[in-house]
C-alpha cells in the first residue's frame, strides 16, 4: 500500500507514519511545516506544500501519480480553538481549502481510500456525558465547524464517486483528547493541551491552574477522555484495513478510551510520574468547557475491532519521559 500522509510531520501524523513504515507500507509525506517538524520524517519522501495554496491540487495530483498512491490520511489542519475564534477565515481557508484540494486530487486520480482527522469538537457542548457518533453535532467554534463541514464534504465526495461508478471509501475519526508519546522524539512540542501545559508549568516552577472546580463532577473539575497517541495511530491503521476489506458500514468513529479522567486526576498522575508535589491554583471556569466529555467507543470497537490499550498512567508517563521529567528509577 502507498499512503500519502498530509501533515505527516505533525504530532499525530508522525506517529501514524512511523507505524505505516514499521509494517512495510510506502509513505509519502505532504506538509508545509507550519507546525510540523521535518526531522520527524526526514528519511521519507516529502512534498513541501501548503495544501490551501492555489497550485496545491495540481501538485497533489502529480505526487499521487508519481508515487502510485492508493490511500490518503489527511491530518494537515490548523487546530487551535482560540485562534479559530480570532481568525475564522484563516481556519476556513486552511482547513476547508486544504481538504477541497485533497478531494479534488482524489477525484482526478485513482485514490481509493481516505482517513480524515476529525474531532470531538464537532459535538460542541453536548448535555450527555458519554457521546455517541449519532448525537447531533453542534460545534461551538470555527475550528469545530471546519471539522464538521469537512465530514460533510467527504460524505458528498463518497456519494459523487458512487454516481460516477468510482471506488472511493472514507473514514472520519473523531479524536477525543490526544496525549502522550509513542516515541519520545515524536512527542507533542506544542504547549496547548492539559498535560503539556501542566508539565511546562511544573518545569518552570509555576503552579498549574485549574479552570473551575465547581462542576457537577465527583471532584468538581472537568472530565475528559484522554487517548494515547499511539493507540490513536493504531486506529488509523485499523481504518485503512477496514476500507481494504469491506464496504464501510459506518464512516464516522469516535476515538477515545470510553473512560474519563478529571483535571485533578491528570495532575495527580503527573505528580506521581514526576515524583513532585504539585499544588494547583484554582481559577475561574472558561467559557465553552462542558463538565464531562467521554467517548462512547462501542462503534469503533465493533466495526474496526479497535480498542485503546493504554490508560491515563501510561499516557502521562510517556509524556513525562519524553519531556525528560520522570523521577529517578521510574
Ligand atoms: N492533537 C489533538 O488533540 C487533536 C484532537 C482532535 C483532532 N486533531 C486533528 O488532528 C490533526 C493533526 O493534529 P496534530 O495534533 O498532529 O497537529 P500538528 O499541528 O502537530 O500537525 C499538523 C500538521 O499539518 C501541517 N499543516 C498544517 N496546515 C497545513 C497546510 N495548509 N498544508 C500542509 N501542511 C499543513 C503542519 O505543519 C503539521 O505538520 C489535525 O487535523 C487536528 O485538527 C488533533
Amino acid at each position: 500500500m502507498t499512503v500519502l500522509v498530509t501533515g505527516g510531520a505533525g504530532y499525530i501524523g508522525s506517529h501514524v507514519v512511523r507505524l505505516l513504515v514499521e509494517r512495510g507500507d510506502e509513505v509519502l509525506v505532504v506538509d508545509d511545516f507550519s507546525t510540523g517538524i521535518e526531522n520527524r520524517v526526514e528519511d521519507l519522501p516529502i512534498v513541501s506544500l501548503d495544501l490551501a495554496a492555489s497550485d496545491a491540487e495540481d501538485r497533489l495530483v502529480a505526487a499521487i501519480e508519481e508515487h502510485s498512491v492508493d490511500s490518503i490520511i489527511h491530518f494537515a489542519a490548523k487546530k487551535q480553538v482560540g485562534e479559530s475564534v480570532e481568525q475564522p477565515l484563516m481556519y476556513y481557508r486552511q482547513n476547508i481549502g486544504g481538504l477541497t484540494n485533497v478531494l479534488a486530487a482524489v477525484e482526478r486520480t485513482g485514490v481509493e481510500s481516505l482517513v480524515f482527522s476529525s474531532s470531538a469538537a464537532t459535538y460542541g457542548m453536548p448535555d450527555v456525558e458519554m457521546v455517541a457518533e449519532d448525537l447531533d453535532c453542534r460545534p461551538i467554534n470555527p475550528y469545530g465547524e471546519t471539522k464538521l463541514i469537512g465530514e460533510w464534504m467527504i460524505d458528498n465526495a463518497i456519494t459523487a464517486a458512487k454516481m460516477r461508478g468510482t471506488a472511493f471509501k472514507a473514514v472520519k475519526l473523531r479524536y477525543f483528547n490526544v496525549a502522550g508519546a509513542g516515541w519520545p522524539e515524536l512527542a507533542d512540542t506544542a504547549v496547548m493541551n492539559l498535560i503539556p501545559i501542566v508539565l511546562e508549568r511544573v518545569a518552570t516552577g509555576k503552579a498549574p491552574i485549574i479552570f473551575g472546580d465547581d462542576y457537577a463532577t465527583p471532584d468538581g473539575t472537568c472530565i475528559r477522555d484522554y487517548v494515547h497517541v499511539k493507540d490513536l495511530a493504531e486506529a488509523h491503521i485499523a481504518s485503512l484495513d477496514y476500507m481494504k476489506s469491506e464496504e464501510p458500514a459506518e464512516t464516522v468513529f469516535n476515538v477515545g478510551t470510553g473512560k474519563g479522567a478529571s483535571v485533578k486526576e491528570v495532575i495527580d498522575a503527573i505528580a506521581e510520574a514526576t515524583d513532585r508535589e504539585i499544588v494547583p491554583e484554582m481559577g475561574e471556569r472558561r467559557a465553552g468547557d462542558p463538565p464531562a466529555l467521554v467517548a462512547d467507543v462501542s462503534r469503533i470497537s465493533a466495526q474496526l475491532s479497535w480498542k485503546a490499550e493504554y490508560g491515563l498512567t501510561e499516557i502521562v508517563r510517556s509524556a513525562v519521559d519524553a519531556a525528560g521529567m520522570s523521577s529517578t528509577g521510574k
